[in-house]
């Protein structure tokens, strides 16, 4: 795959969000490397980590008063400046990290819920042989029930540990051309749907729900 052109347009911008709390994070590294990728191609990258994101505990009583913690409002705020998303996150039992999933629900309770219609790239890194994919899988469902775009390939950047060169590149020549055109992929996917919007537009929680104004979330 060819460089992304988007010359002609106005650049397309991407929260880059790596999902752990280590500051030595493997994440974080892989999520710098999708960012420098972005912006060789044109696209500006809105680096995020999840020490900005990050929330107590969700509690519905908090809600109920009206405050949302100021992760939460950062994660918000950071969603609706970009086009789209991209998650490079740890894998923590074979699921996503539970302060991830926690940050998640915090934001799913804002109106308009901010992750309706979004492009959504994920990605992981992990020491192990399997690079962490099952968080993918996890992440994936409350994406999905959100009204996110989930783009269907995942990367999941296997041992890690051992996978970045000095530079903080992937040292893998076809590893690092794979990630490479993942990115480019999910850029041109980013700039089609900006342009020619789908015709969806509501977000109604449990499409098949019977319609029912005291439980449904529709909007
Ligand atoms: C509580 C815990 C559970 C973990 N479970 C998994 C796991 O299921 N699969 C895996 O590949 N790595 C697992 N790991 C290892 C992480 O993938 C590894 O620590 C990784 O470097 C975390 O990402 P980071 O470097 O971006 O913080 C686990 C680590 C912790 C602390």
């Amino acid at each position: 795959m060819g460089n992304f052109d988007q010359s002609h347009i106005e650049p397309l911008s991407f929260l880059v969000f790596s999902a752990s709390l280590g500051k030595d994070s493997l994440n974080t590294e892989l999520v710098r490397t999708a960012a420098h990728i972005i912006e060789e191609n044109n696209g500006k990258a809105d680096f995020a980590n999840m020490n900005e994101f990050d929330c107590p505990s969700y509690n519905h009583d908090i809600e109920l008063n009206g405050s949302f913690p100021a992760g939460a409002e950062e994660f918000r705020k950071r969603l609706l400046a970009n086009d789209a998303f991209i998650i490079s996150s740890p894998e923590y039992n074979g699921s996503m990290p539970g302060f991830l999933k926690n940050t998640i629900d915090w934001v799913s309770r804002y109106h308009p819920q901010p992750f309706n219609e979004r492009n959504a790239l994920l990605m992981s890194a992990s020491p192990s042989m399997a690079g962490g994919k099952n968080a993918l899988w996890s992440l994936r469902v409350p994406f999905e029930h959100l009204g996110a775009r989930v783009f269907p390939d995942l990367f999941s950047l296997t041992q890690a540990h051992k996978a970045f060169t000095p530079e903080r590149k992937i040292a893998d020549p076809t590893l690092a051309k794979r990630f490479r055109d993942n990115i480019i992929a999910f850029m041109s996917l980013v700039e089609s749907s900006k342009h020619y919007p789908c015709i969806k537009k509501a977000w109604v929680e449990f499409l098949g729900e019977k319609a029912d104004p005291v439980t449904e979330r529709v909007e």
